[in-house]
């Protein structure tokens, strides 16, 4: 069955180790492209969006094996610009292929990657920007084809920090013609986690981090060995776990810096954080205050990715609290669920209105993406009883163990 089962109701205590992040992998692997040798990425998470990356390198020609957590991809030969509707659709992320393939042979064939459950996601500020560098766009029916026999360097400023477009002009940008200068960048720590690969493999670029990127095009980037960094995002997630479900877990390799907005919500209700090199501390041991109001933003802002989980720990606070979602435009999809569960939560457009409840109690619930889906299990790590959570494919795409880490934690969980 693709389903999880969770007896909740335990503490949690214990500790884990936090997997290499999703959203930093996906870029480096589509930046291998623009290497003609062997790279090696260590701490890679072993997850479908991956695996599905992995795919579509191999269909471009690059040979792509693991051992253990480390993949190795082969880029000297790629033998092919298109990649089929059926790639494309089935992974969003497959379009920041799009920046390094140009990057790398000039052209691209692709489908539209279109939408998901919690938005539309269209891509006009990735062709709008890839424009501005040169790139001629055809579209035609569901495919567009996308061309830059010399991609030029160009100061341009983004109308939204979008984490994909800036993403892509990253990777179109290593390899072109001069400077490109790109203002209202996104800032995740996954863009700096694709920079310093970049950089690593012989890319001059500054202003790593900041809202405004300087990548000076190079003749050539050159072989690398690189480590994943931990993903913020999963060590988000299971730190919502304890909050909800309470009790004292420590989350090794937890990348304490870039969770700032988390923590301080989290000690704003009345958690106890500790923060080490080796990673974050919660203890959990009393019913936690309701956060007055939430609102989800760019990074360094709350992560919408961790809206969803963060919703059901409200949803136990004690009092009442207004989550604003500002980033997707349909991501309370969870709320059906939770509301089952015995949540006491309202919807109105992007706002969630939420009264805390003592107890939620455990049923059948289904996935219906990929962080209402972990927000499902922190819900069955709180509620009393059976949980059953269906559709466990969905939350398999980004949490690469959930059920053997929520374990070590001293979840009663497993997969059905
Ligand atoms: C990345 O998606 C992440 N995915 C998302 O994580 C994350 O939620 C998002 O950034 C925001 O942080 C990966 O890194 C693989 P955006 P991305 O472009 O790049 C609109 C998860 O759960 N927009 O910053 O698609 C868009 O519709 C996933 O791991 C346009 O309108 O995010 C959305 O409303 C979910 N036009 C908003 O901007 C565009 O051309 C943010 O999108 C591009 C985006």
């Amino acid at each position: 069955m693709d389903s999880i089962h969770i007896y909740g109701g335990n503490l949690l205590r214990g500790e884990t180790k936090i997997q290499g992040s999703k959203n930093a992998v996906l870029p480096i692997l589509a930046a291998t492209l623009l290497i003609k040798g062997t790279c090696v990425i260590r701490n890679c998470p072993r997850i479908a969006d991956v695996y599905h990356m992995q795919n579509l390198l191999q269909e471009l020609g690059c040979p792509v094996s693991w051992a253990g957590n480390t993949v190795t991809v082969n880029a000297s030969r790629v033998c092919d610009n298109r990649m089929s509707g059926e790639s494309v659709t089935r992974m969003r992320s497959s379009i920041m292929l799009l920046g390094a393939m140009l990057g790398r042979m000039g052209e691209a064939v692709m489908s539209y990657p279109g939408g998901c459950v919690i938005g539309r996601r269209p891509i006009d500020i990735h062709l709008a920007a890839l424009r501005k560098m040169g790139v001629e766009i055809v579209e035609e029916d569901q495919m567009f084809t996308a061309r830059a026999l010399h991609l030029q360097g160009t100061e341009e400023r983004l109308p939204f920090p979008s984490v994909g477009a800036t993403e892509n002009v990253i990777l179109a940008a290593v390899l072109a013609d001069g400077m490109t200068v790109l203002e209202n960048a996104a800032k995740e720590p996954e863009i700096t986690a694709l920079c310093d690969f970049l950089v690593e493999a012989g890319a001059d670029i500054e202003g790593i981090g900041s809202g405004r990127l300087m990548i000076k095009g190079v003749d050539k980037l050159h072989e690398v060995k690189y480590t994943v960094p931990a993903d913020r995002i999963v060590a988000g997630t299971y730190m919502t776990a304890a909050m909800a479900a309470g009790g004292s877990i420590f989350l090794e390799h937890a990348p304490a810096g870039q969770l700032g907005a988390l923590l301080k919500a989290a000690q704003e209700m009345g958690c106890c954080v500790t923060l080490n090199k080796e990673g974050i501390g919660i203890d959990v041991l009393r019913r936690l205050h309701a956060l007055p109001y939430l609102r989800t933003e760019v990074y360094d802002g709350f992560p919408t990715d961790l809206q969803s989980p963060m919703m059901v720990v409200l949803a136990l606070a004690e009092g009442e609290g207004i989550v604003e979602e500002n980033i997707f435009e349909n991501r309370f999809r969870v709320v059906d669920g939770l509301r089952k569960m015995g949540a006491d939560i309202e919807t109105v457009k992007n706002k969630a209105y939420i009264r805390g409840v003592e107890k939620l109690k455990g049923t059948m619930v289904e996935a219906e993406e990929l962080r209402g889906g972990a927000a499902l299990v922190v819900a069955g790590l709180a509620a009393e009883g059976r949980t059953m959570i269906k559709n466990r494919h969905f939350i398999e795409r980004g949490y690469e163990n959930i059920c053997k880490d929520l374990r070590e934690l001293g979840a009663d969980i497993s997969i059905g």
